[in-house]
């Protein structure tokens, strides 16, 4: 890799801060500066800038316990972005693999892999998400059996896959939905005429929200919760 690129990719500086950091001799390879912006850098070499040794940066992966009011967006709006609780350099090239809206809370998965994600997301892949959720209205046991049929939702053609529900009190159940429509939760439930009151996300596929996260906490995934999402 060219040795701009490597200090780019290792620290936030642009590419053309990259290049003012080794003219002014700021960059040394080895022990010795070096100024060329093409020098090629590899495996045997130690890089410093300003003395501080550098390596790159490489794809991350992250979990989030969204606290209500912040959006899952990355751009700041009526809330604030999620984005902006991870304090890692180059929050920039972050993304979020399924949103939430506002008013829920729980795991929220941030990464900087766009096929990684992608697994999440795909509708193809059918990913598992499970919520916990608190309704206004009481909730029968026959619902078990028409979420497992499917719900027809507004302005939706076909029916909604096969979901999960473990009721779990008059006014709490468990749901899992291996789709990620618009609000899916929230209008599963108006299509049988109730409302959610609160929701949280407890999982998306084999990935559990760490109960040691408080809300606006995150960690890094480890190495099984990311070979996880196939
Ligand atoms: N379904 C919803 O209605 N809202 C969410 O935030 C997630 C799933």
């Amino acid at each position: 890799m060219r040795l701009d690129k490597f200090i780019c990719e290792s620290t936030s500086l642009s590419r053309v801060s990259a290049k003012k950091a080794l003219h002014r001799g700021d960059v040394t390879c080895n022990g010795d500066i070096i100024k060329t912006s093409g020098f090629k850098v590899t495996d045997s070499h130690t890089i410093c800038l300003d003395g501080v040794l550098l390596s790159v940066i490489g794809p991350r992966f992250i979990m989030l316990n969204k606290p209500i009011d912040t959006i899952c967006s990355t751009i700041d709006e009526i809330y604030p972005s999620v984005i902006g609780l991870i304090d890692v350099i180059r929050a920039e090239d972050l993304h979020i693999a399924g949103r939430l809206d506002a008013d829920t809370t729980g795991l929220v998965l941030v990464t900087t892999d766009g096929q990684w994600s992608h697994k999440i997301m795909s509708p193809k892949k059918e990913c598992a998400k499970r919520y916990l959720l608190e309704t206004a209205e009481m909730l029968s046991s026959s619902l078990i059996e028409q979420f497992a049929t499917g719900l027809q939702l507004n302005n939706e053609d076909g029916l909604t896959k096969p979901a999960t529900l473990v009721l779990l009190g008059a006014h709490q159940a468990r749901l899992t939905i291996t789709e990620g429509k618009y609000h899916q939760v929230k209008r599963m439930l108006a299509a049988v005429g109730n409302r959610v009151t609160q929701l949280h996300r407890e999982s998306v596929g084999e990935i559990e929200l760490d109960p040691t996260l408080a809300p606006g906490e995150w960690r890094y995934l480890t190495d099984a919760e990311v070979k996880s999402v196939k």
